[in-house]
Parts: C-alpha cells; sequence; structure tokens
C-alpha cells in the first residue's frame, strides 16, 4: 500500500479545514482532528484521519449535527449526564470525561453517562486526559452489531471497546484500551484498504466459518470466548442501558444509513486515588509495578514484556518526530480541493 508521511500538526490541519468546509464548527473540528491524530500518532491508524471522509459522508447525509448544543446535567454529587444533541462523539465523550474529571477532582469519583451521540473514535484519548490529571479513567462505548454472542452463528453486538488510564509518577499512564472483540473493525478496513489478509480467528463469513480474506468478513468473533462475550454485554449495559440508548442489535449503524442519527451512548469514570489511599504511595507503586512487569524475562520468541500502552507511547514518541503514515488515498482525500 502506497503510503504518506506527515507531521503530526499537518495532519490535524487538513482534517480541520475538511471537516470546517463540510460545515462543523472550528471548535468541535480542532477537536475532532486532536483525537483521530492521537490516534495515528500512536499506530491506531484504524481510528485516525482515515475515519474523516466517513465522518464528512455522515455529516453531508444529515446522520451528524454540525451545529450541536452539547449539554451537561448534574444529577447527584458525583454523576451526571451529557446530552450530545447528535454531534460528533469525540467532542460529547471530551466534554463527558471533563466532568468526570472535575467532580473526582473535588469529591473522589465523578461517573458521566453521555446519551445522543456518535462514533468518538480511540478511547485511550480521553482515558489519557484522566490519567494526566493523576486520577484513574474509565472509557466504555458500545457500537452497532458484528460480534456473534459466544456460541452464536449470527451477529448481536459491538466491538464495544473499555479503556482504563491509570497515572505513575514518573512512568507515561498504564493506558488498557481495547475492543472486546479479537480486534477492532478498524483493523478489518485497515486490512482490506491495505490488501492483506487477516489472521486466522479475527472474523467468520456469513456462515459462521472463520475466514482470513478482509472482504469476506461477515462477522467478528469476541475475544477470549465467553469472557470476552460477557465484558461486551458489560459495556453495552454501561454505556448503552444507563445512558437510555439502545443494545445491540437496535444501535444505528455505523455505515449505513448515513442519514440517520446514531443515538450512541457512552460511560465515562473518573477516581480520584487520594481519596483511598496515599496518593505519592499510589502512584510510586505504580512506577515500581510497572517496571517490575517490564523486568519479567520474556518467554521464547518475545523481545520483552511491555505494559498496556508501552507499545502505542513508544510509537508516538517517534511519530512526534518523524510524522505519523497513512494511506496515499487518505492524504489524498484530505488534501483534495473541494470543487
Ligand atoms: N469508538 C468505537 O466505537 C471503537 C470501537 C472499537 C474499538 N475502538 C478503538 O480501537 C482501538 C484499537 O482497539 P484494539 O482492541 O484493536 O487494540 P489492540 O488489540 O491493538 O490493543 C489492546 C490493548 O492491548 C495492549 N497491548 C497490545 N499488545 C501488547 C503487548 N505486546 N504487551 C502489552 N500490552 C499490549 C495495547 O496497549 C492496548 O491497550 C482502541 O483505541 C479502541 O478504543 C473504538
Amino acid at each position: 500500500m502506497a503510503t504518506v508521511t506527515i507531521k503530526a500538526e499537518e495532519a490535524k490541519q487538513l482534517v480541520i479545514q475538511k471537516l470546517q468546509e463540510a460545515g462543523l464548527n472550528d471548535q468541535h473540528a480542532k477537536k475532532i482532528a486532536e483525537v483521530l491524530v492521537h490516534a495515528d500518532l500512536r499506530n491506531v491508524n484504524s481510528h485516525g484521519v482515515l475515519r474523516t471522509e466517513h465522518y464528512i459522508n455522515r455529516l453531508k447525509a444529515g446522520g451528524i449535527n454540525p451545529d450541536a448544543n452539547i449539554t451537561f446535567q448534574s444529577t447527584g454529587p458525583v454523576t451526571g449526564i451529557v446530552d450530545g444533541d447528535d454531534g460528533f462523539g469525540h467532542v460529547v465523550a471530551d466534554i463527558a470525561i471533563d466532568h468526570a474529571i472535575e467532580m473526582a477532582k473535588s469529591s473522589g469519583v465523578g461517573m458521566v453517562t453521555a446519551m445522543n451521540s456518535s462514533h468518538c473514535g480511540a478511547l485511550s484519548y480521553f482515558v489519557q486526559k484522566a490519567a494526566e490529571e493523576k486520577l484513574i479513567g474509565i472509557a466504555m462505548t458500545h457500537t452497532d452489531k458484528i460480534v456473534v454472542p459466544f456460541g452464536g452463528k449470527t451477529q448481536f453486538l459491538g466491538t464495544n471497546p473499555i479503556a482504563y488510564g491509570v497515572p505513575a509518577k514518573t512512568k507515561q499512564p498504564f493506558i488498557l484500551d481495547m475492543a472486546t472483540s479479537n480486534v477492532a473493525l478498524g483493523k478489518i478496513l485497515q486490512a482490506r484498504e491495505e490488501g492483506k489478509e487477516i489472521p486466522e480467528g479475527w472474523a467468520v463469513d456469513e456462515n459462521g466459518a472463520p475466514v482470513t480474506d478482509p472482504n469476506k468478513v461477515a462477522s467478528l468473533t469476541p475475544f477470549g470466548g465467553p469472557k470476552g462475550y460477557g465484558l461486551a454485554v458489560i459495556v453495552d449495559i454501561f454505556s448503552g442501558l444507563l445512558a437510555g440508548a439502545a443494545f445491540g442489535p437496535h444501535i444505528g449503524k455505523m455505515y449505513d444509513d448515513l442519514d440517520k442519527k446514531r443515538k450512541l451512548g457512552h460511560y465515562f469514570c473518573a477516581i480520584n486515588p487520594a481519596f483511598f489511599t496515599d496518593p505519592d504511595v499510589f502512584l510510586e507503586q505504580m512506577d515500581r509495578m510497572m517496571e517490575e512487569l517490564q523486568q519479567v524475562p520474556p518467554a521464547p520468541g518475545f523481545e520483552r514484556v511491555y505494559v498496556p500502552g508501552e507499545i502505542e507511547q513508544l510509537h508516538e514518541a517517534r511519530n512526534l518526530e518523524q510524522g505519523i503514515t497513512i494511506a496515499s488515498s487518505v492524504y489524498e482525500f484530505l488534501t483534495k480541493k473541494v470543487q
């Protein structure tokens, strides 16, 4: 696949310009660009600027509100609800995690659900924000059905990711950000874009049989059999039902019905370690735990043990210097002048 490497700042500006041309206000366009480029910097390209074209198609078709008036309603000392007004999920999620962070700072914990939202991108962005404030962040979002339930032939659940961000004293935060499917749908889309095969076990065809051709993928599989399946349902409960949104097969489609508002839900939580233990000791122990994990001798075939989030952080450090690498077709779209 032909690729182009550009500086993160250039990518951001291109995305902002495209979104503005499509009728989005500056503030929302900037936030979306930041979340997308965050993903590309971490080599999570499946959730990076590659998605801009789809978002613009949905925006133009009427499936996203370009003038969303996103509001927060406090529902208790440490709880609240964000109403996304059918705007961009990245902006809705950002506002929701900010409210959770503020409550956790003053009251120890903050929990916020978001409703009337849309695709919010890579969850790592939001839990990292909490970790940067020396808080623990948790995020979940449901998505439309593509994953078979364990033992089932037809799809019911989304790739329903869950993410945790935990701060440390001197080291970068622990960031576990994972779809509850074996892989995120974006990785299948990326393999299609790149003309590559996918490993066996990632997906099944319309008969429920394993496939390696990304073009034959009908459904994805949950990771870890019944465990990943159970977690995917939990994500649908927290980010869907608790947010007053739909579940599984009733969730608005990402790549169909572009003219319809998706009405997605998200769940965010921030926890202040200082309300539970000595915060300095907690942060030192996080450093120590991660160091000791990294020192575990590697098994045959492994270079070393990484902590969750570390590989992406290494990519980010390098890509900040050298630039992010995206498909040439994506770059062409981003740089194409409006007729
Ligand atoms: N918004 C949505 O609707 C949606 C839906 C699905 C996925 N996503 C996003 O897709 C992205 C990719 O998800 P994914 O499940 O494909 O991620 P992944 O499988 O690449 O990584 C999952 C986690 O495992 C960790 N990890 C990977 N290799 C490791 C190793 N060797 N040692 C230690 N830790 C390791 C990573 O740091 C990460 O925290 C995430 O950002 C997720 O939020 C978003």
